[in-house]
C-alpha cells in the first residue's frame, strides 16, 4: 500500500512541476510551449488524482490557488524589514542632482545604475519558506500591511513553489501587483455588462481586486506580478556560489527563481545615460502592456548601495524619475455637442485648463450619450480626465464628493447643433446623428465627395483636395451647388487650368444622366449602400414613391429591416434634404423612372434567386456591369465560392474561386453563357 502511494506520490510531483513549468511559460514568459488543450488536459488528470487521493493534497499544488472561503477582514503583517518609498525627480536637472549626491557619497567619478520602469500599480510583499509561498502583504504604513496571501495566490505569475536548485531557506519577494491595459479593458467591458462599477485606471482595478475578501473575486481579475528586489534572504550554505554583489544579480536570481521581472531592465552609467533611458521608456509607455508611471534608477553595487544608506524613509542609492501624470483633476466649466464628418454628435467637456500628459488640455470627450449618463458628468463637476500618447484626452469620472449643489443631468439635444436638423438615434447605435446629411455645413464636405464617388454620381476629376477647396471657399455647399457651377468659380481655384476645369464641368453636365439606383446611393443616407439603393430603386421606380414611403412600406423591400428603413424615413423628413434634391433636378438631374405600381420583384427570372461569384477578366461588359444585370434579374452575386453558389462566372486569368468551384463541382459558366442565362 505504501508502495502505491509512494508512486502516486511520484506522479503528482512530476504532474505538478510540469504544470507549474507550463504556468512559468504562459504567465511570465509569455511564450506557451504547449496548447490550451493539452494544459487542461494535464491540469484535469491532476484535479482526479488529488480527488481520489486528497490526503496528498499540499498548499502549493497549482489546483490549490484558489478554494480558501472569503475572510471576514484581513489580519495584520510587520514587515521585518520596512518597505520604504523612494525619491522622486522630475527634471533632468534633479537627477543630475542625484547622480552628482551619489558620485559624492562614494566619492568616485562616475556609478553604475540598474534602471527598470517604474510600476503604476501596488507594492507587496511575498513570503517563502524552503521554497513554498506561505504569506504575502500590502505595503500598508511601510512597518506593517494587510495580510492578501489569499489573493496573491490567485495570481497566477506567482510561483507557489520555487523552482530551479537555488532554494533559499527564506526568501521575501518585492515588488508590484497590477492589471494589463489589455486585461483592464476587458474587466471594465465585463463590468459595463454587468452595469458593475467601472475602474476609472489599471491601478484602480488592480487596488480593487486585491483587497476583495473574497479570492475567487480575485481570482476572476487577471491580476499580474513584477518583482524588483529582495527584502530578506537566507540563502542554504550548501547550495552552490550565486554572486549576489549587484542588484543586477538579484533579478537574475528572481528571474532563475521564475518570478517575472521587467523586460525593458538594463545597467547603465553616469546620469546621461539615465536620461538617455528615461527617453527610451518614455517613447515606449504607450506601447508597453502595463501602466507604469516613471522609471526607476539604483545604484546597481550592493556594497556602495549600503554605504550611501537612507535618508528619512527613502533610500540614498536610489530614486524614481517619474513622468508627466496622464490623469489630473479639473472642472467642468461647459459640455458642447461636436458634429463630426459623418454627423454623429459627440459630447465634449470644455474644461478648466490642466496640464496632463504633458500638455495643456482645454478639453476632453464624454463619447455619447450613453457614457455621460454613465459618468453622470455635470455641468460644474469636479473630474478626472485622462490624456496618454495620440489616446484622445477623455473624462474617465466624476469626484462625486465635489459637486456643487443644484447641477442637472446633461441631456443631449434632439436637434443638430450646427444646422438644426433632428439628430436621430438608431436602435443598436451609441451615438446620435444629424440627419441633414446633404446640407449640414459640418457634413458639407464628407456628403460632396461621396455624391462625387465614382460608385456614386461618378464625376471624373473632382478629387478630394478639389471639393475641399470648393467648400472652403464657400463656392459649394451641397451637392446641389455643383450643378450651378461655372468655368470662372473653378479656374479662380488654385492650381487649376482652364482645361481641366472644363473637363470638370463636361463631367458633372454628363452626370446629369443616372439612375435612381445611383441617385438615391449618392444621397449618403445612413445604412443605404449601393446594394440597398440598387434594391430601392428597383421597388419603388420612381424617387417620389421613396421619399413618400413609410417605415413598414419600405420593410417590403427586400433585405431592409427596421434601422435601414428608419434611416430613410429621417433622412427624407428633412425638409432641407428635399430642397437639395429639388435644386438637382431642377438643374437637369435626372433617370429613368418606371410609372405605376412598384416593380414586382417577384418575378421569376433564370438569375433570380441565385447566387454568382465573378472571377476573371470579362471582355463583353464590366465585372460591375455584369453584377448590376445579375442584381437588376434578382440574383445575387457574392465575393467567395461556397456549397451556396449557383454559378462561378469565368473570365480570362480565373483565380483560385475557379479551382474552388472545380473541386465543389458548381456550375461554371463563361461570358456567353451567362448572356443566355440573362435576359
Ligand atoms: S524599488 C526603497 N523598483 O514605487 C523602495 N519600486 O515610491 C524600493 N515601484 O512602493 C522600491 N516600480 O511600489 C522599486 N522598479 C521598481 C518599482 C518600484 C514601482 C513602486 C514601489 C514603491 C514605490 C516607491
Amino acid at each position: 500500500m505504501n508502495d502505491k502511494i509512494n508512486l502516486v506520490q511520484q506522479q503528482l510531483q512530476k504532474i505538478r512541476r510540469q504544470i507549474d513549468q507550463h504556468n512559468y511559460h504562459y504567465y511570465v514568459l509569455d511564450d506557451p510551449v504547449v496548447s490550451d488543450a493539452q494544459y487542461d488536459k494535464l491540469f484535469r488528470e491532476l484535479q482526479q488524482i488529488e480527488r481520489d487521493y486528497p490526503q496528498l493534497i499540499i498548499p502549493e499544488s497549482p489546483t490549490q490557488r484558489v478554494g480558501a472561503s472569503p475572510l471576514t477582514a484581513f489580519s495584520q503583517i510587520t514587515h521585518v524589514v520596512p518597505m520604504l518609498s523612494l525619491g522622486n525627480a522630475f527634471e533632468d536637472t534633479e537627477v543630475e542632482a542625484f547622480d552628482r549626491r551619489v558620485c559624492e557619497g562614494l566619492a568616485v567619478d562616475n556609478v553604475e545604475y540598474a534602471v527598470e520602469p517604474k510600476f503604476d500599480g501596488l507594492a507587496v510583499s511575498l513570503c517563502y519558506e524552503n521554497g513554498i509561498f506561505k504569506t504575502g502583504a500590502t505595503r500598508g504604513d511601510g512597518n506593517t500591511g494587510e495580510d492578501i496571501t489569499l489573493n496573491l495566490r490567485t495570481i497566477k505569475s506567482i510561483p507557489l513553489h520555487l523552482a530551479g536548485n537555488n532554494i533559499p531557506s527564506l526568501l521575501e519577494v518585492r515588488g508590484e501587483v497590477l492589471m494589463l491595459k489589455a486585461d483592464f479593458n476587458l474587466l471594465n467591458q465585463r463590468q459595463r455588462d454587468k452595469c458593475e462599477k467601472i475602474f476609472a485606471n489599471p491601478r484602480n482595478a488592480a487596488a480593487g481586486s486585491l483587497r476583495q475578501l473574497d479570492p475567487a473575486v480575485t481570482a476572476t481579475r487577471n491580476l499580474a506580478f513584477f518583482a524588483y528586489g529582495i527584502g530578506r534572504v537566507n540563502i542554504n550554505t550548501d547550495a552552490e556560489e550565486i554572486s549576489m554583489d549587484k542588484h543586477s544579480d538579484v533579478m537574475a536570481y528572481l528571474m532563475s527563481l521564475h518570478f517575472p521581472v521587467a523586460k525593458e531592465r538594463k545597467v547603465v552609467t553616469g546620469s546621461q545615460a539615465l536620461l538617455a533611458y528615461y527617453q527610451e521608456i518614455g517613447s515606449l509607455r504607450d506601447d508597453l502592456p502595463y501602466d507604469i508611471d516613471g522609471v526607476v534608477y539604483k545604484v546597481n553595487l550592493l556594497s556602495q548601495q549600503e554605504k550611501l544608506g537612507f535618508v528619512s524613509r527613502a533610500p540614498r542609492f536610489a530614486i524614481a524619475h517619474k513622468f508627466p501624470a496622464q490623469e489630473a483633476m479639473t472642472k467642468v466649466l461647459d459640455i458642447d455637442v461636436q458634429v463630426g464628418r459623418t454627423g454623429a454628435l459627440t459630447p465634449v467637456a470644455r474644461l478648466d485648463s490642466v496640464f496632463v500628459g504633458g500638455v495643456t488640455l482645454t478639453n476632453a470627450t464624454l463619447h455619447n450619450a450613453d457614457e455621460i449618463k454613465r459618468k453622470d458628468v455635470r455641468i460644474g463637476d469636479t473630474v478626472i480626465v485622462h490624456r496618454a500618447g495620440d489616446v484622445i484626452p477623455e473624462v474617465v469620472s466624476v469626484v462625486l464628493a465635489q459637486r456643487p449643489a443644484q447641477t442637472k443631468s446633461f441631456i443631449m439635444p434632439t436637434n443638430c447643433p450646427v444646422c438644426g436638423a433632428k439628430a436621430v438615434r438608431l436602435a443598436g447605435e451609441a451615438v446620435s446623428r444629424c440627419t441633414g446629411g446633404l446640407f449640414c455645413p459640418a457634413q458639407q464636405k464628407q456628403a460632396i465627395i461621396h455624391f462625387v464617388s465614382r460608385r456614386a454620381m461618378d464625376i471624373e476629376g473632382l478629387g478630394d483636395k478639389l471639393v475641399e477647396q470648393l467648400v472652403d471657399n464657400a463656392i459649394v455647399r451641397t451637392p446641389a451647388d455643383l450643378y450651378k457651377l461655372g468655368i470662372s468659380a473653378l479656374t479662380g481655384l488654385e492650381r487649376l487650368a482652364e482645361k481641366s476645369a472644363a473637363n470638370i464641368l463636361a463631367a458633372i453636365e454628363k452626370s446629369k444622366q443616372t439612375t435612381l439606383a445611383r441617385f438615391i446611393y449618392a444621397l449618403g443616407i445612413r445604412n443605404v449602400g449601393e446594394t440597398t439603393a440598387k434594391g430601392l430603386a428597383l421597388y419603388y421606380g420612381s424617387l417620389d414613391r421613396l421619399v413618400a414611403a413609410d417605415t413598414e412600406n419600405l420593410q417590403l423591400v427586400p433585405d431592409i429591416g427596421p434601422i435601414v428603413a428608419q434611416s430613410i424615413v429621417d433622412f427624407f423628413a428633412e425638409s432641407h434634404n428635399r430642397e437639395v434634391i429639388e435644386q438637382m433636378r431642377l438643374s437637369g438631374v435626372c433617370w429613368q423612372e418606371h410609372n405605376g405600381q412598384p416593380l414586382p420583384i417577384t418575378v421569376e427570372t433564370a438569375v433570380s434567386g441565385k447566387i454568382f461569384v465573378l472571377t476573371g477578366t470579362l471582355h463583353t461588359m464590366s465585372r460591375e456591369d455584369a453584377k448590376a444585370k445579375i442584381e437588376g434579374q434578382g440574383g445575387k452575386v457574392t465575393n467567395s465560392v461556397s456549397k451556396k453558389t449557383n454559378y462561378v462566372v469565368v473570365g480570362t486569368d480565373p483565380g483560385s474561386k475557379y479551382d474552388k468551384a472545380l473541386d465543389l463541382g458548381i456550375t461554371i459558366l463563361d461570358e456567353d453563357g451567362l448572356q443566355g442565362l440573362l435576359q
